[in-house]
Formats: structure tokens, sequence, C-alpha cells
């Protein structure tokens, strides 16, 4: 019976020793993965030992394959237990980078608040809609038609330039007021007719007083025999719904294209100890013949009225915001004053 000779012997003992040596030092699973390559590895020294196999006489061969897979297989169990040490390790580490404190204060979740001038858009089209109005979204991309022709602004005439416009590419511009909600609601509803037509409008300016995106809120009412009477009376009973009992409107004579006669509507805006000043609101008037014939709508038979309000206006006068600038720099201070306001529900 063949004995293994001692230079083997000491060649597996060493291997042994360095391979235990290895695994004790790993200290994570990347470096066990590496002391495995370098043992177990199909190029590592255990397997290369296998492989010398060949060289020896055959008698040896049994012997010594079964020590080298003695070694193999202790050096595997070794290193299957300190992966399971390791990945313990591991894991214990995660929990407890993990832990939560109960004892720590929350976070407040930041909880959002409906903007001012939302909160008052769904007012007054709550207010209309109790009123028997309809309630209309218009589109913002208009042509020069809905936003001039039609409402009887001439071309090239200068009350185009009353409003600032901005012009996109195509022949299409940002619409610069709500009155084009007036003709598209027209061209698809017949007389007798109420409509609100709240939404975002643009012009080319911006100053202390002007923003260049502002909100407005269209009013238009064909019936028959429809009058400055109706006209004031519907703009009142607005104000009174938005400000109370007590709030002042006045109306003063101007011009607009599309309304004849045509007033501007001015609303008080108390700014406390009995002081106060006029706040210009926007503009109202009886529709002018000429739209209603755009509209294929017989003036002879049909009357309306029509106003177009500044919403951020008010929403000044309603919430007490002195500067209309504040509704747009979002300031969480300003905004989180409207968290508790009640929002109305369009169809409430
Ligand atoms: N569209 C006008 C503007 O933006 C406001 C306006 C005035 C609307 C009179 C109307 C109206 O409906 O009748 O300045």
């Amino acid at each position: 019976m063949a004995i293994l000779s001692g230079e083997l012997q000491n060649q597996l003992e060493s291997i042994r020793q360095e391979a235990l040596a290895e695994l004790s030092a790993a200290s994570d699973l990347r470096a066990l993965e590496e002391v495995r390559i370098h043992f177990l590895g199909r190029k590592g020294k255990i397997k290369d030992l296998l492989k010398s196999l060949g060289s020896l006489p055959p008698d040896e061969r049994p012997l010594v394959g079964a020590q080298v897979n003695r070694l193999h297989d202790e050096v595997e169990l070794e290193l299957n237990n300190t992966r399971i040490n390791l990945e313990e390790k591991a894991l214990e580490a995660r929990l407890a980078g993990e832990k939560i404190d109960i004892s720590l204060p929350g976070r407040d979740a930041d909880i959002g608040a409906f903007h001012p001038v939302s909160l008052i858009i769904d007012e007054i089209a709550s207010l209309f809609l109790r009123m028997g109005y309809d309630v209309y979204d218009d589109r913002e991309i208009e042509t020069d038609y809905y936003n001039f022709e039609a409402l009887n602004f001439p071309a090239d005439h200068p009350a185009r330039d009353m409003q600032d416009t901005f012009f996109l590419d195509g022949g299409l511009l940002l619409r610069s007021h709500t009155s084009n909600g007036q003709i598209h609601y027209m061209e698809n509803h017949k007389p007798p007719l109420k409509v609100i037509v709240p939404g975002r409008v643009y012009r080319r300016d911006s100053d202390p007083t002007h923003l260049p995106m502002f909100h407005q809120v269209e009013g238009l009412v064909v019936g028959k025999g429809v009058s400055m009477a109706n006209l004031k009376w519907t703009l009142e009973t607005m104000m009174k719904a938005l400000f109370g009992p007590d709030s002042t409107l006045r109306l003063r004579p101007s011009f607009f294209p599309f309304t004849e006669p045509s007033a501007e509507v001015d609303m008080w805006f108390d700014t406390g100890n009995g002081q106060g000043r006029w706040l210009e609101m926007g503009g109202a008037g009886l529709v002018h013949p000429n739209v209603l014939l755009a509209c294929q709508i017989d003036p002879e038979e049909w009357s309306g009225f029509a106003f177009g309000m500044g919403v951020e206006r008010l929403a000044m006068i309603r919430y007490r915001v002195p500067d209309i600038r504040m509704f747009y720099e979002n300031d969480v201070r300003v905004l989180e004053q409207f968290r508790g306001a009640r929002r109305y529900s369009a169809f409430s």
C-alpha cells in the first residue's frame, strides 16, 4: 500500500492552513467569493492538485485523490459555514440600520390647498349654475376671427390695440379675453341661452397691476327683451353673493366693439378703517347686433347682455389680498391661508 509522500502531505496541509486563514479573514461575501475562486474554482489550488494526480504512479492515485477530495470537502464546508455567518451579519447590520425609532417626532405631511383663483372660479360657477347658466370651457389658442373679427373689431381698428395680443405662428393667437367663448357658444346653441366662460387670458403687458396671464369670467345672456336692467341685476346678484349684501358696484359709460351701450364695472374695495378705493373689475354691455349676426342670430328678434370680469380682481376683494402679484408668487405663507377655504362644488 502506497504511503503519501511527506512532501505531498506538507503541501496538502499548507493549502489547508492557507484556506482556513483566508476564510477566517474574509470580512464580507465579496471577499468570501474570492477565497472560493482561489481554492475551489476551476483554476483554484485544489483543482490544480486534482489535475496533477495524472502525473503520479497509478497505485498512488487513489490515496492521494481521496486526500485531496477530503481537503476539498473540508474547505467547502468551512466556506459554507463562513457564508452563513457573513450573511447573518449582513442581515443584522441591515436591520440595525433600518431600525425605526418610534420615539422620534413625526414629520408633517404637507397638504396642498386650492389656489384662491380656483376657489373663486368654483364659487362663481356654482352661483351661475344655480341661476340656470351653462359653464363653458373654451380654447386658449384662438384665431383672429373668434378673438376679434366676430366680436365686431374691424380689421386695423385701433380697438385691437386695447389688448396687446400674443400672436402665434400660423395666424393663431393666445386669446386676449374670454369673449371668444361668446362666439363659440352662440355658434353651437340657439337662443334663449345663458352661459359663463371662465378661463385664462393672455396679454403682452406686465407691470405692478397687470400680469401677462390672468383669468376672466365671461357672461352672456341672449333672450327676448334682455336689457341693461337685467345686466345690472345680474352683476349685483353676483357681487352680493361674493362680497355680501353691503357691497357696492358702479357702472361707468365705456366703449367695447362688441357691446352697445357699454359700461365699465367698478367695485368698492374696502381697505379697512373706513378707507377704500374703486377697483375696475371688467366691462359689460348689451350685445352688439353685429355679434349676433355673426352667429346667425337675428338682432330684431333677440337681444342680450354680456360681461367680462377679472377673476384675480374679484379674488383680491373676496380674500382681501392687497397686491395682484401675490397670486402668482407661490409663497406658501400666502397659499397656506387658503387651506381651510370652502371649495364650492360646481354641482352643489
Ligand atoms: N373682453 C373685455 C376685456 O377683456 C371685457 C368685456 C367687456 C367683456 C364688455 C364683455 C363685455 O363681455 O360685454 O377687456
